[in-house]
């Protein structure tokens, strides 16, 4: 005897889940930066503060507080506390900017949101990810207004992987929208690896920052 769910009776239960993740997306979607969740938002990061800087970065980087659109570029080896701080600029910007929504990814995180459209049952559309992360989604309020992309230039990049960050990081250059990138990388060593296309544009969106000393990890 056979009594797996017919197909149809599959297919409908799939629609119906979709179709209330996506109510659930326009309930929780206001313009506030507390309402999109960081994809695997960690609880290590929770207790990040402003006092962890050493002052004399923050006078470094205050444009970044007084200029709308200048995000930073933050670089160095691992374990120099780039996440850490990373976490501590979206909540000091979120003072800054309440009403702008907020977002940190990371990078393989991002591909993994994307390529999971690519399965038979899928959940969103591609399209809309993209148009979301590069802050051009209609209804406008699920667009991330700030975007802070961690561990940038990590994976081995595929053409589909470049040409899908440069789809993002170009429209929100054209936007002049606020973007926050992490990486192990310098620009020249991001350009090795991706190409000059986005490292440029990088250059003129951020404030570019090395984070030195030792792996933090290893006490
Ligand atoms: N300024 C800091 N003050 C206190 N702890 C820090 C600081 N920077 C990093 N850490 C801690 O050190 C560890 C490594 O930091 P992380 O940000 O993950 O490094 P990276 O992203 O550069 O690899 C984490 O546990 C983090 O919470
Ligand atoms: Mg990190």
């Amino acid at each position: 005897m056979n009594d797996l769910e017919p197909i149809g009776q599959t297919i409908q239960r799939c629609q119906e889940l979709n179709q209330r993740n996506t109510q659930d997306w326009k309930q929780k979607s206001k313009p506030n930066s507390e309402s999109i969740p960081d994809f695997k938002k960690t609880m290590r990061f929770q207790h990040a503060k402003k006092e962890d800087i050493d002052p004399q970065i923050w006078e470094n980087i205050k444009e970044i507080f007084e200029n709308e659109e200048l995000g930073l570029y933050i670089y160095g080896k691992v374990g120099t506390g780039k996440t850490h701080f990373l976490h501590i600029v979206k909540k000091e910007i979120q003072k800054i900017f309440p009403t702008k929504s907020t977002q940190i990814i990371s990078t393989p995180d991002l591909f993994l949101r994307i390529k999971s459209t690519f399965s038979e049952i899928k959940t969103e559309k591609e399209e809309d990810i993209i148009k979301e992360l590069s802050g051009s989604y209609m209804p406008y309020d699920r667009s991330i207004k700030i975007l802070l992309l961690d561990d940038l230039g990590i994976e081995k990049p595929s053409e589909w992987a470049i040409q899908t960050l440069y789809s993002i990081i170009d429209k929100r250059y054209q936007k002049c929208l606020k973007t926050f990138f992490t990486s192990n990388l310098s620009l020249d060593e991001l350009s090795e690896k991706l190409g000059d296309r986005i490292p440029s544009r990088i250059a003129e969106m951020c404030k570019i920052i090395e984070l030195t000393g030792k792996d933090r990890r290893i006490k």
